[in-house]
């Protein structure tokens, strides 16, 4: 476990910082998160860092050897969702490393977990990943599996982060709105879109609709633009290549009280790398 040594920490006293990336995309992203994390790392000196994994795999899914390169980067978290088993090597990652999580809501009997309490410099922090219904797979209630898991975490910390994985932004704000208060924030993923809707609710959970992608700029979602475009056009079956060139990144910090699990303050965070080397 990493501890502090910034001369600033006392004023941090009693304050957990979190800083989360969204979906990672393909090898342009792992670049940019190489390029970017340590020096956000430096920059806002969080207690914990985690990042969306599900795309870090040629843009589907994650491989044991890309985990070991996030942690090794400084992700101490990897959250997952509809593209958790996308690659095969996934389910020993899953069951072996519980840094790993897929959504919690998937059917009893799938591998892995989708949650776990992470110690941080500032206390304990529970991570759950749950996945969406609306235009997704139809896998289990994430409403009642969030009902009843959330007291269960409860019980270990107060200090407790949602990656809420789905399509539709009413179904992400539901869950919020449902949490608040009993949360300390639930942070959107999948659209790869970031949005603009940061905020504290009123009883104390941070909530942004998507935090947004890791990966190439010039594409649509993360994948070349003309490969979309000719699916619209046609319908036909496409293989999808993840786009090459400028590099976006988004991500979150997030300000938590960690006496009363409450969210003081969530900021977004965006930059764009349009020079070489990420052009690879
Ligand atoms: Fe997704
Ligand atoms: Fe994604």
């Amino acid at each position: 476990m990493r501890t502090r040594e910034k001369a600033g920490d006392a004023a941090r006293a009693g304050i957990m910082r979190v800083l989360f990336f969204g979906d990672i995309v393909g090898r342009v992203g792992r670049h940019a998160l190489e390029e970017t994390l340590p020096r956000w790392r430096d920059e806002l000196d969080p207690d914990i860092i985690i990042a969306n994994g599900e795309n870090t795999a040629g843009g589907v899914g994650i491989t044991r050897s890309i985990a070991e390169e996030l942690f090794d980067l400084g992700v101490e978290v990897i959250t997952l969702g509809n593209h958790t088993f996308a690659q095969r090597d996934v389910v020993p990652l899953l069951e072996h490393d519980h840094r790993v999580l897929r959504p919690a809501n998937y059917p009893p009997g799938v591998p892995g977990l989708g949650y776990g309490v992470f110690p941080t410099p500032a206390g304990p922090l529970a991570v759950l990943c749950l996945l969406g219904r609306v235009f997704m797979d139809p896998v289990d209630d994430p409403f009642q599996t969030a009902e009843t898991l959330v007291p269960l975490l409860k019980q270990e910390t107060r200090c407790m982060l949602i990656d809420a994985h789905a399509e539709a932004t009413s179904e992400k704000a539901a869950l919020a709105w449902m949490l608040d208060g009993r949360v300390s924030a639930v942070i959107g993923t999948h659209t790869h879109v970031q949005t603009a809707d940061e905020r504290v609710l009123p009883a104390g959970t941070a909530f942004i609709t998507d935090v947004g992608m890791v990966g190439p700029r010039d594409s649509i979602l993360g994948v070349q633009h003309d490969i979309i475009i000719k699916r619209f056009q046609t319908w036909m079956p496409a293989r999808f290549e993840v786009a090459k060139g400028a590099a976006l990144v988004n991500a979150v910090s997030v300000d938590l009280d960690t006496a009363t699990g409450r969210a003081l303050s969530i900021a977004r965070l965006a930059r764009v790398l349009d020079t070489p080397p990420f052009t690879k």
